[in-house]
């Protein structure tokens, strides 16, 4: 592995060096609530380059921009009324919103790729927070993975994956939820799922009212990709036992498991375990992954979303 990056816990001088490095136009690895982000200024194109070149993005996809608070939030995006009761519920926390970007905002075009639009949300995790505050600009980050791998929910995932192109990892231990934000944009005034994550969708549908679900890949949400979430090892969904060479990553009660991510069939806490389960069996080079059935509902949605991902075909990674 890497010596290069530095993984540092998140104290107080940690996330000042933290927050120097971004402030001039470098990267830094670090948690949120959801998963672990690498971070730049958003409004540095240069900065934004080096993302996307440190993960080996084989194209631009937008990125999410972070920042403290709805005021800030406000002075980078337009709210429609239906945003802004979200960002009430939500904010801060594991919703984004894909929202029109203002004229005037300090942002790097290369953020949203082109696109008119920019995904925005304000993390609920200390560490994140502080370094927001402490930078003073928009952070622009994606999950610290490379493409194609799984995302990051500890700071050693993050140096396996980037550790010989960063200069600093802040850790504050696992992320609490361990999936990805749930991205919701607008069509027209109509709500739209562009990505399940860590925010269920009947919890959005109670404030915003029925959510479209987006056709998949398309480029309202070019982070869709099939295979963006794909492991080494080839996935086996709906599996009911581990066949000869497969390991059986299970839920609920289950004999045979090779882990488990909820023996009490608990959705929170499968989704927790999600990424860092499937990396810690694709590192022990299984034939296959057999993964049991995951009910469809609450979190089930976006876990079995990312499990889908992860099951096709390499050919298509973002
Ligand atoms: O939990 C998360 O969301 C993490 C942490 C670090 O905040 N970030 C994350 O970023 O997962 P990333 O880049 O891996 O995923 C961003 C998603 C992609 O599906 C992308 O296509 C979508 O957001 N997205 C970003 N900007 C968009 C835009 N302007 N329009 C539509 N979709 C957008
Ligand atoms: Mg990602």
């Amino acid at each position: 592995m890497n010596d290069l990056a530095n993984i540092r816990f998140a104290d107080g001088e940690a996330i000042a060096d933290a927050a120097a490095i971004i402030r001039k136009g470098g990267l830094v690895a670090f948690p949120t609530e959801t998963v672990y982000g690498l971070g730049a200024d958003a409004g540095n194109d240069h900065a934004v380059a080096a993302i996307f070149a440190a993960k080996e993005r084989p194209r631009f996809n937008p990125l999410i921009v972070h920042v403290p608070d709805m005021s800030v939030a406000r002075q980078l995006v337009e709210f429609t009324p239906a945003a802004r009761w979200l960002a009430e519920r939500f904010w801060p926390g594991a919703l984004t919103l894909v929202l029109p970007r203002r004229a005037d905002a300090r942002l790097s075009l290369l953020v949203s790729a082109g696109l008119d639009t920019v995904a925005i949300r304000v993390p609920d995790q200390r560490t994140a927070q502080k370094l927001l505050v402490a930078a003073g600009v928009p952070i622009a980050a994606p999950s610290a993975n490379a493409s194609g791998e799984v995302s990051p929910t500890t700071a050693e995932h993050v140096r396996q994956s980037l550790g010989g192109k960063l200069e600093l990892i802040l850790d504050d231990g696992p992320a609490r939820l361990g999936l990805e934000s749930t991205v919701v944009g607008f069509d027209g005034k109509k709500p739209v799922l562009l990505r399940p994550g860590a925010v269920p969708r009947i919890k959005i549908e109670a404030i915003a009212g029925p959510l479209e679900r987006a056709p998949a890949d398309t480029i309202a949400s070019p982070g869709q990709l099939a295979s963006h979430y794909a492991p080494n090892a080839r996935l086996r969904l709906n599996a009911l036992s581990a066949a000869p060479g497969e390991l059986l990553l299970a839920f609920g009660p289950a004999v045979g498991a090779a882990k488990n991510l909820s023996p009490r069939g608990d959705l929170e806490e499968a989704a927790t375990n999600l990424f860092a389960m499937l990396r810690e069996l694709d590192a022990r080079g299984p034939r296959a992954i057999a993964v049991m059935p995951i009910p469809e509902h609450g979190l089930g949605e976006a876990i079995n979303d990312r499990l889908r991902r992860a099951a096709a075909p390499r050919g298509l990674r973002a």
